[in-house]
């Protein structure tokens, strides 16, 4: 990349126009941060109809990890889809979903005999999981956290904590979904440990106040919470979560969605804390963009269902499971995991400093390549700062950096690049971020101090 940083025409005319079409047929509930289009994209860099190029610090909301448009994947899909789209693996079975379920069950942690389902969506894996964990152990419970994301259809929206724009006017919500507070040492003023400890002594209240352990199925965690916020669980915390579980029949369903495939620096996040879980949900960067998810877990629960209970028409469909298996491939054949490790030790690095200069960086966390910074109007009361984090984005936008937010006040920035990004470009990609954060910050403090 040798663009140097100036303002891009966005959204230049060919963006307006497929804008206003836009505005007039797709219903508005379905939003975009960012005004333009995309019309092609490789590796971290995406181009828009317009010609103007931004280095992807989104990744499709964490879908893309190995990067946009490898021909490994491309050339896969396309041979599959040569051969045939769909048969429904309900009526006439294919190998690739046999072959993706061997490699996942390998891949999953824990050394005991393990099972995979696949899905299409994100929320349709959760929903699946929430099936399988109350089908194996007859109980109704499940028990999520404050912060949580875990989709938008009916279950996992009312999984999900964050009312607006989630839940609101959306209800009624699922019943026997309880909400355990989850370890966010930041805004609980507590070492990471001391907000750990308290989490599990209030989940040990909430089962003599709430609800009784032996009617609680699943107890469903991100090991690093991605919407909410990137708030990693501290050392030791599903470790503990789990031999709660443990102690209670409890089945430990961890959602990797966000967090899995070499995002936090190992190839799924609770390997972090040594825990393997009884079952595991994972979408997003398993397919690069075609839609496959997948729960994969202990070969016991997750034939606890009867045939006829699970899948669906198009779940595990033939070209997103040879997708899936060639971006597997990649992770193993560039240690993307090791990548990750090296992109976030950057990434905070570069946030750090801005911490260090700005007081409207609050925190700067994360695991591996899953880094953000929450942003907040004064350092001592914490207020969330959500209108200067859409400021940067916007200037970020201006300059050539797809970029998005996260958090439940929406002020944390946060980094989902692919991890196939260069060195160079990730410099360029953070050149561009502080330009545009600088920008915002030093229009803010000029403001302030010519009010003051
Ligand atoms: C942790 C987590 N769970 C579930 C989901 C829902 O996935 P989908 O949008 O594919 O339904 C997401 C999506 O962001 C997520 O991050």
């Amino acid at each position: 990349m040798s663009e140097s940083i100036s303002h891009l025409d966005i959204p230049g005319p060919k963006s307006r126009e497929l804008l206003a079409r836009r505005q007039e047929f797709v219903a508005r509930g379905v939003s975009s941060t960012m005004n333009v289009f995309a019309a092609k994209a490789d590796g971290a860099i995406i181009e828009d109809v317009d010609g103007n190029r931004y280095i992807d610090f989104a990744g499709g909301i964490g879908v893309m990890n190995i990067g946009h448009a490898r021909p490994e994947v491309t050339n896969a899909i396309a041979e599959q889809a040569a051969r045939f789209t769909h048969t429904c693996f309900s009526v006439m079975m294919y190998e690739p979903y046999v072959a993706l379920a061997e490699r996942i069950v390998k891949l999953a942690p824990g050394d005991f005999a393990k099972k995979a389902l696949f899905l299409n969506s994100g929320a349709e894996a959760v929903e699946n999981a929430v099936k399988i964990a109350r089908y194996a152990t007859g109980r109704p419970a499940i028990i999520t956290f404050d912060n949580g994301y875990h989709g938008r259809t009916l279950m996992t929206m009312t999984m999900t904590a964050k009312v607006k724009p989630y839940k609101y006017r959306f209800g009624p919500y699922a019943t026997e979904v309880y909400r355990a507070p989850f370890p966010y040492p930041y805004r609980m003023n507590m070492t990471p440990q001391d907000a750990s400890a308290y989490c599990i002594q209030e989940l040990e209240r909430m089962f003599v106040g709430e609800v009784a352990p032996d009617q609680v199925a699943a107890i469903v965690v991100e090991p690093v919470q991605g919407e909410g916020g990137f708030m990693v669980a501290p050392p030791g915390f599903l470790r503990a979560l789990k031999a709660i579980c443990e102690k209670h029949d409890i089945l430990f369903v961890a959602d990797e969605i966000q967090s899995g495939f070499c995002r936090t620096g190992q190839m799924f996040a609770v390997e972090h804390d040594q825990v393997a879980p009884d079952l595991m949900i994972i979408a997003k960067s398993m397919g690069a963009g075609m839609p496959i998810s997948g729960v994969v877990g202990r070969a016991d629960i997750m034939d606890a269902p009867p045939p006829g209970t699970l899948g669906g028409t198009y779940s595990g469909n033939p070209v997103a499971c040879a997708a899936a298996l060639a971006v597997l491939d990649l992770y193993e054949q560039e240690d993307l995991a090791a990548r990750s490790r090296e992109v976030g030790r950057v990434v905070i690095e570069r946030f750090v400093k801005l911490q260090e200069k700005y007081s409207l960086v609050g925190d700067v966390r994360g695991l591996g390549g899953m880094v953000a910074m929450e942003l907040v109007k004064d350092r001592r009361t914490k207020e969330p700062d959500s209108q200067t984090a859409s400021d940067i984005l916007t200037a970020a936008h201006k300059r050539g950096l797809a970029l998005i937010k996260a958090g439940m006040y929406d002020n944390v920035l946060r980094v989902l690049v692919p991890l196939c990004v260069t060195d160079e470009q990730l410099q360029h990609g953070l050149d561009i971020f502080e330009d545009a954060f600088t920008s915002v910050a030093e229009a803010a403090i000029a403001t302030t101090s010519s009010v003051g």
